[in-house]
C-alpha cells in the first residue's frame, strides 16, 4: 500500500456533513422499524426510496435486504464511538479493483451488480455449497457494530456497520476439526472492475484474504452488509465484507464471493505481494513500524492539514482486552 500526500479528495472536518443526519436518521429508522414489525406497512416503493436515499450506487438493491437492515439491534460492542461522517466513510476508500486513488472506488464502483450475488463456501467442512446472499442471510439477526478501522497506511476512522458475527455464518456449514484457517476471495469480474483489466495490477485477483479459525469464530469478527442503517455501498464492499476491528484493515476483504475451509494457512493478498511488509496476522500494533514508515501514531479522519488529529495508535487498535489472549506466547513482531 502506498502513502501518499493528501489529495483534494481527502476529507476535510469543514467538507463532511454532520452527525445530526445521522442521528436524524437513526430516529427514522426507529420509525420504520416499528412500523414493520407492529403492521409490516412499510410499502416497496417506499422501502426502496429509503435504501436509494443517500447512496451513490445505481445498481438494483435488493428491498428484502433493506428491512432486514432496518431491524438491526443495537449492540454494546463500541457505542461509545463517534462515526466518521457517511461522506467521509464513503468517499475515503481502498477497493483496488477499482483505482488505487482514494476517490476511485467511489467514483467507479457504484455500477457494480450486487443482486443477484452468491457465495461459494468450500473446503475442510461437512456442509460446502453455493448460496445466494437471501439464504445466506436467512434468520440472521443484524446488529450494529461501531467499530474502528485503523489502515496499515496509518488512517483510521470510526465506522456504524450493520452486520453479523462471522461465526454464525460459518457454523452453518460445520467445519471439520482440521480447518485450521479460512479463506476469503473477492469477485473477479474484468468487465465490472477496472483494474482487474490492467496489464499492470500490482495484485494477482482474486484479492484474497484468510483468517486463523479461532480469530474467524471471534465474536468480534463480522460480516457487515451495511453502513450507517443502509445497504452498505459498493465502495464500501456491497454486498458482503469481513470486519475485522484489531487488525489493519487490509484484513477486512469486501465484495466476498468465495470462502475456503483449509488446513494449511492459506495464501493472503498482501503477503504475497510484500511478506516482509504486510504479515499475515496484522494486528494492529504500534511497536511493530511498517518497514517504510511508523506505525505508533494515526491519522483519525476526518482530517486536515489545519486539524490533522493525529492520535497514537493503540495495541490491537483499542481490542486487547477482548482478544489478546488469541496471540498468548506469540511473538508478535515476528507473527506481524
Ligand atoms: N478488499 C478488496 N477486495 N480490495 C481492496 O483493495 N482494500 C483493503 C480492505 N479490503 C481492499 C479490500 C484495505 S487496504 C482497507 S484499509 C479496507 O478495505 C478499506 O475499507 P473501506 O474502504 O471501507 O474504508
Amino acid at each position: 500500500m502506498l502513502i501518499k500526500m493528501r489529495k483534494t479528495s481527502d476529507p476535510l472536518a469543514s467538507e463532511i456533513t454532520s452527525q445530526s443526519t445521522y442521528l436524524n436518521r437513526r430516529q427514522f429508522m426507529a420509525a420504520s422499524s416499528l412500523t414493520l414489525a407492529g403492521a409490516s406497512l412499510l410499502s416497496a416503493g417506499s422501502a426502496s426510496a429509503l435504501v436509494m436515499r443517500d447512496t451513490s450506487s445505481s445498481a438494483a438493491r435488493p428491498e428484502w435486504l433493506a428491512k432486514q437492515i432496518l431491524q438491526a439491534k443495537d449492540s454494546p460492542w463500541g457505542s461509545d464511538e463517534v462515526p466518521a461522517p457517511y461522506s467521509a466513510i464513503t468517499n475515503y476508500n481502498n477497493f483496488y479493483e477499482f483505482g488505487y486513488d482514494k476517490d476511485d472506488p467511489a467514483r467507479y464502483a457504484s455500477k457494480l451488480i450486487t443482486d443477484p450475488w452468491s457465495v461459494k463456501v468450500e473446503g475442510a467442512c461437512e456442509n460446502p455449497g453455493t448460496l445466494s446472499l437471501e439464504d445466506l442471510l436467512k434468520g440472521i439477526a443484524l446488529e450494529e457494530r461501531i467499530y474502528r478501522l485503523r489502515c496499515v497506511e496509518a488512517w483510521s476512522m470510526v465506522i456504524p456497520w450493520i452486520g453479523f458475527p462471522l461465526a454464525d455464518l460459518l457454523k452453518r456449514f460445520k467445519p471439520l476439526s482440521s480447518a485450521k484457517y479460512v479463506q476469503f476471495q473477492t469477485l473477479v469480474d474484468k468487465s465490472q472492475m477496472p483494474e482487474q483489466r490492467s496489464r499492470f495490477a500490482l495484485i494477482d485477483w482474486p484479492y484474497q484474504e484468510a483468517l486463523r479459525m479461532d480469530e474467524a469464530m471471534h465474536p468480534l469478527t463480522i460480516m457487515a452488509v451495511g453502513l450507517y442503517g443502509e445497504i452498505l455501498p459498493n465502495q464500501n464492499g456491497a454486498p458482503l465484507r469481513l470486519v475485522v476491528p484489531w487488525k489493519y484493515g487490509f484484513k477486512s476483504i469486501k465484495s466476498i464471493v468465495g470462502i475456503r475451509f483449509t488446513e494449511q494457512q492459506p495464501n493472503t493478498t498482501w503477503s504475497d505481494i510484500a511478506a516482509n511488509e504486510y504479515g499475515f496476522y496484522a494486528n494492529v500494533n504500534p511497536q511493530v513500524d511498517h518497514p517504510r514508515w511508523s506505525q505508533a501514531h494515526e491519522r483519525r479522519l476526518p482530517s486536515g492539514l489545519l486539524a490533522p488529529n493525529r492520535i497514537e495508535t493503540r495495541m490491537f487498535n483499542g481490542y486487547g482486552e477482548e482478544v489478546a489472549s488469541l496471540y498468548s506466547g506469540m511473538d508478535l513482531k515476528k507473527f506481524y
